[in-house]
């Protein structure tokens, strides 16, 4: 049974915001940014989107996945430098603004989602040319990266092979060498850290940029909206019975919109009942849980009036 207080906190989620002194605003999907300078304060409200629809709140989501990008930052700035300065509310984070780069970096452990959706319909978008005959959710021998054009708002993301990113000058080779690096190097580390709380890091989404000339991650990082876990205990036995994985993220919401729905992104999306956003955010409270060790605080109440206090605490207001 999903926490009481998830419930309790579906009329108090955060939709939007509106700070015009805070900054120039960007809205995207998910998150509202506000630039200062050379500075962004980046709130993850609890918009939750799929197949780049956003479709409704969930309860604490901008907190649980901010707050678990933060752990997560503060976990990998060892492999790689990251935006991040401050956290001054659970659901921002003040980051240094960078040029980003056009391209997703998407790296993947095994094969499952929209790749196996591609790899059984006989489609490689990616080049990766994939042996015949492997099964869904086998895990690959090492990481792949399958990179994705940052779309403008309203458009869909393009996939294509890593020659592509080059070859249409979305990126140096000298670049897009240094961030593959990272993102594998960034991947290794999530997957070690995940394994020991139990949890597989499947496949996930980097964003990078450029400070001068130093790369660094932005965005948000190994949260369950940008990448898939799976709880470790018995997933082998899943996968050798060809059962589905016990999933921690938001392919929950895709497979739902997809098997009860039929919808998986064209037209216009259907409504998501109570129950279904409150299933979701356990999902998500318990992705948080395992993988940090730590009890999330839920405390119910209106989420703007604390931000705008914390953002007066922070002097950001
Ligand atoms: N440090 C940073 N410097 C510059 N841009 C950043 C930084 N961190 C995040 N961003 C950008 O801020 C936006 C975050 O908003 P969000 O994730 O909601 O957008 P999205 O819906 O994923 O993408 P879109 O930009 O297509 O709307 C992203 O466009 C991301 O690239
Ligand atoms: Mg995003």
């Amino acid at each position: 049974m999903p926490d009481a207080r998830l419930t309790a906190q579906l009329p108090h989620t955060l939709s939007s915001t509106d700070f015009p002194t805070l900054g120039q605003k960007y809205q995207g999907k998910v998150r509202d940014t506000y630039a200062q300078g050379d500075r962004l304060v980046l709130i993850t409200t609890d918009r939750l989107s799929a197949f780049d629809h956003v479709l409704t709140t969930l309860p604490f989501k901008g907190d649980l996945l901010n707050t678990l990008a933060h752990f997560w930052f503060q976990k990998t700035a060892h492999v790689v430098k990251n935006h991040v300065l401050d956290m001054p509310d659970p659901c921002v984070i003040v980051g240094r603004r960078a040029e980003p780069f056009k391209v997703e970096f998407v790296v993947r452990g095994y094969l499952t989602g929209s790749l196996w959706r591609d790899y059984e319909a006989g489609r490689d978008p990616y080049a990766l040319a994939l042996p015949p005959g492997m099964k869904k959710d086998q895990k690959f021998d090492r990481a792949l990266l399958t990179p994705s054009t940052k779309a403008p708002i309203g458009e869909h993301d393009e996939p294509m092979s890593e020659q592509a990113v080059v070859d249409r000058g979305l990126l140096s080779s000298r670049d897009w060498a240094r961030a593959k690096e990272a993102a594998l190097g960034l991947f290794a580390e999530g997957q070690q850290q995940s394994a020991r709380h139990g949890m597989i890091l499947v496949d996930t989404k980097y964003e990078f940029g450029l400070i001068g000339q130093e790369l660094v991650v932005i965005d948000e990082m190994h949260t369950p909206d940008s990448s898939r876990f799976w709880i470790a205990e018995g997933s082998q036995e899943r996968f050798d019975r060809g059962e589905p994985q016990q999933m921690l993220d938001k392919e929950n919401l895709r497979q739902w919109l997809i098997q009860e729905r039929g919808f998986s992104g064209q037209g216009t999306p259907p409504p998501i009942p109570d129950e279904v956003r409150v299933m979701l955010a356990d999902k998500y409270l318990s992705a948080f849980e395992r993988i940090t060790g730590q009890q999330f605080k839920l405390e119910v109440g209106d989420v703007r009036a604390r931000l705008e206090k914390n953002l007066r605490a922070a002097k950001l207001l």
